[in-house]
């Protein structure tokens, strides 16, 4: 599923940029992708996903 539709960036490829590199926030994520940088809409959602994982570590 896609998180950010303006980047198209999917749940998935945030999961696995946070397991490969240990991303746990969402400046890391942008650090390394443009999640967010349009509409910003994205962000609360990127940021359950990031929880999620975190969680399941
Ligand atoms: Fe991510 Fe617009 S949906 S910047």
């Amino acid at each position: 599923m896609y998180i950010c539709l303006c980047h198209g960036i999917s749940d998935k490829k945030i999961m696995k940029l946070a397991e490969q590199y240990g991303i746990s926030t969402i400046r890391g994520i942008r650090q390394v992708t443009p999640l967010g940088s349009q509409c910003g809409k994205c962000i609360r959602q990127a940021k359950e996903v990031l929880e999620q994982v975190t969680f399941i570590q």
